[in-house]
C-alpha cells in the first residue's frame, strides 16, 4: 500500500500507532487504542495489538483488511451549545447532542466536554488526535468561561481566592485569571478541563453558579454566534488551534509531540471570534 494517508501532520516522524488512526481520523485516541487491541489493525501486514507500536506515513495500515486510504480532509467546527445539549457524541438518555448539531459525512468528535445546562462555545472534529491535543490538560490550552454566581455580590477576596486556586476534592487547582463584569458576573480563565471545575472552585468560595457560558477556547472566541449555530474554522484558525495544543508542560500526553512554550492563562493576544460577522 502506499503512504496511509494524503495528509502529512507528522511531517515523517514516528508517531505511535494509535495517535496516528486517531490522526487519521479512524477513531478517537481512545477508541483507536481499543481498535488496535483487538487486533483489527495490521501494519505491514502483520497484525499489532500494541497501540504504541511505532508507525510512519510509509507504513501500511489496514484496519479490518482495508487500506487507509487517503485521510480525509480534517475538519473543525465551532458550535454555539445551547443548555440541554449533550456535549457526548451519544447520549444513553436520548438527549440531544452537540454532534447532532452539525451536519456532516465525516464522523464528528466534541472537543472536550461541556455540561449540560452549560451554553456556549464548544469545538467538533474529524480528527481524534487534535481533539486529544486540544483537551489534554498537560497542553493547558486556555478556556474562559462567563459565570454568574448566586449569593451576594462577589468581592474581592472571593476574586483573589479563585486567583490563587482553590483546594478541590481531586487537589488543588491552578491559578486562574479572573475578572469581575458585574456584581454578581466574573469571567474565569482555566486550562486544566476538570469535571465541573468551574461549578466547583466557585461553590468552594461561596457561590452557586446559576448560568455558565463558555466564551472562548484557546485562541477562539464565541463571538457572535448564535446559540444552536455553528461554522467551520478556516484553515488558518485551525493551524492556530493546532500549534496551541502541540506543545505541554509535562505529563505524558504525546511522546512525539515536540515541546513549546505555554500561553498563560487568559486572552491569549489577538483572540479570534468564532463566528463571522
Ligand atoms: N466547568 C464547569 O463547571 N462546567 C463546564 O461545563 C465547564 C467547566
Amino acid at each position: 500500500m502506499q503512504g496511509a494517508r494524503g495528509r502529512s501532520d507528522y511531517g515523517g516522524r514516528v508517531v505511535r500507532l494509535a495517535k496516528f488512526l486517531a490522526g487519521a481520523g479512524v477513531a478517537s485516541r481512545r477508541g483507536s487504542e481499543e481498535l488496535v487491541r483487538s487486533g483489527r489493525v495490521t501494519v505491514d501486514g502483520e497484525t499489532i495489538t500494541d497501540p504504541a507500536r511505532d508507525v510512519t506515513e510509509r507504513s501500511a495500515i489496514a484496519v479490518d483488511g482495508s487500506p487507509l486510504g487517503d485521510a480525509p480532509t480534517r475538519v473543525v467546527y465551532a458550535v454555539n451549545k445551547p443548555a440541554g445539549v449533550v456535549s457526548t457524541a451519544r447520549d444513553t438518555h436520548g438527549r440531544p447532542t452537540v454532534v447532532a448539531l452539525v451536519p456532516s459525512d465525516t464522523r464528528l468528535y466534541p472537543v472536550g466536554r461541556l455540561d449540560a445546562d452549560a451554553t456556549g462555545l464548544i469545538l467538533l472534529t474529524n480528527d481524534g488526535e487534535l481533539a486529544h491535543r486540544l483537551t489534554h490538560p498537560s497542553f493547558e490550552v486556555p478556556k474562559t468561561y462567563r459565570a454568574e454566581l448566586a449569593g451576594k455580590p462577589v468581592g474581592q477576596a472571593t476574586l483573589n481566592a479563585l486567583r490563587a486556586g482553590v483546594l478541590l476534592d481531586d487537589g488543588p487547582t491552578a491559578p486562574a485569571r479572573v475578572r469581575r463584569i458585574g456584581q454578581h458576573t466574573i469571567e474565569l480563565t482555566i486550562h486544566e478541563g476538570r469535571k465541573r471545575q468551574v461549578k466547583r472552585m466557585c461553590e468552594h468560595v461561596g457561590h452557586r453558579v446559576r448560568v455558565l457560558e463558555r466564551i472562548r477556547f484557546g485562541s477562539l472566541d464565541l463571538g457572535d454566534l448564535k446559540p444552536g449555530a455553528f461554522r467551520r474554522l478556516t484553515d488558518a484558525e485551525v493551524k492556530r488551534l493546532s500549534a496551541e495544543g502541540s506543545g505541554r508542560r509535562g505529563g505524558s500526553a504525546s511522546r512525539s509531540t515536540p515541546g513549546r512554550s505555554q500561553p498563560s492563562p487568559g486572552r491569549p493576544a489577538g483572540a479570534r471570534r468564532a463566528s463571522r460577522s
